[in-house]
């Protein structure tokens, strides 16, 4: 029933033992975020610019996050997409049964976080994952899912595309490399919507245990209820972000393909008692079948050798994805 069906059983006086997982919330640095002006690295003065591609190149080399403000994705388009995505989660259950997906590459799949390799221990969050690139997926309820999907999943790719012309002007290369490097033209996009409802014991539970995301960028966007916290220097840093920016954060395979210049960040998600949060993020990757490996421009082999060896970027997903990580970390699978 998810979730969503457990809190609004009514019958939730005490946490199921499954979902405890005790998150230190005291554990806490308020330390300021780096923001980039979108606006300026796309429409900006050469000044202007350069200064942006220079956030953008410290960001990702000291925090691997970042928020973006004033960007290309319209207002209307990020509350239209929270929308249909709480209805979506409102739907029945015997509805959303036809896209209890139970195989990892089904291209609509939702459920229940489960978190894998740390015994039975379930999360706060119900979920809907979509494939949208290259090819376009999308679940045929509430109706104008697909529609707004389709826009808001393209206008992502245009932001996701402008930043990795930032990203790889800020690593001293043309601004196409990283597109070309990772064929964007035809790599993946996963669209996952996250609802976590209210918890009476928010400390006993977790919306999602720290992990790194696989993939080259992520983008996000909340409705206006807080719980992101990124690992920053040892201390988990919550992020309060501005209304509609967007909090976007490299994957695992940004720091391959950059031999550990740029390395992706982990972060996990905490719940409260008060308020729902809902969440959309599109991870943007290379083509599936692409084996992402430390590229020969950005690996100087005297002093810096490859760090990392080649994985296919679908096998890679398998490994982090079903049980055989036993809470490790995917990168260490990879590593040389
Ligand atoms: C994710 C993720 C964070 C959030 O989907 O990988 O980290 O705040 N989400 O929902
Ligand atoms: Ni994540």
């Amino acid at each position: 029933m998810g979730v969503k069906g457990l809190v609004e059983s009514g019958y939730l006086n005490s946490i199921p033992p499954e979902y405890v997982f005790p998150s230190n919330l005291n554990d806490l640095e308020v330390e300021e975020v780096p923001t980039v002006d979108f606006s300026q690295l796309t429409a900006g003065t050469p000044d202007e610019r350069s200064k942006a591609i220079q956030v953008i190149g410290k960001a990702c080399r000291e925090w691997g996050f970042f928020m973006v403000i004033n960007h290309s994705m319209p207002r209307r388009l990020m509350d239209e997409m929270l929308n249909v995505g709480e209805r979506f989660f409102d739907l029945t259950e015997e509805e959303k049964q036809d896209y209890a997906g139970k195989e990892l590459f089904d291209p609509i799949r939702c459920g229940t976080g489960f978190n894998n390799g740390l015994g039975n221990v379930f999360l706060w969050r119900d979920y809907l994952k979509v494939h949208v690139h290259p090819h376009f997926h999308a679940p045929h309820k509430p109706a104008d899912f697909r529609e707004t999907s389709e826009e808001y999943c393209k206008k992502a790719r245009d932001v996701a595309e402008e930043l990795l012309k930032g990203i790889s002007k800020s690593l001293g290369q043309e601004e196409n490399y990283i597109h070309k490097k990772m064929d964007i033209e035809s790599g993946s996009q996963l669209l996952v919507m996250n609802l976590y409802p209210p918890c009476p014991r928010p400390e006993l539970v977790m919306g999602m245990p720290p992990h790194s995301d696989h993939g080259i960028l992520t983008l996000l966007t909340q409705n206006d209820v807080c719980g992101l916290q990124i690992l920053h220097n040892g201390n988990w840093v919550p992020v309060n972000p501005p209304p509609y920016s967007f909090l976007v954060n490299t994957g695992d395979h940004m720091e391959i393909l950059t031999n550990g210049r740029y390395e992706s960040v982990v972060h996990r998600v905490v719940v409260n008692s008060k308020a729902t949060r809902m969440t959309i993020a599109t991870g943007h990757g290379p083509p599936l079948g692409a084996i992402v490996s430390p590229a020969a421009e950005l690996v100087d082999s005297e002093s810096h050798p490859p760090k990392y060896q080649g994985m296919k970027y679908r096998d890679y997903i398998e490994l982090q994805q079903t049980n055989q990580l036993k809470g490790k970390s995917c990168l260490d699978r990879v590593r040389i």
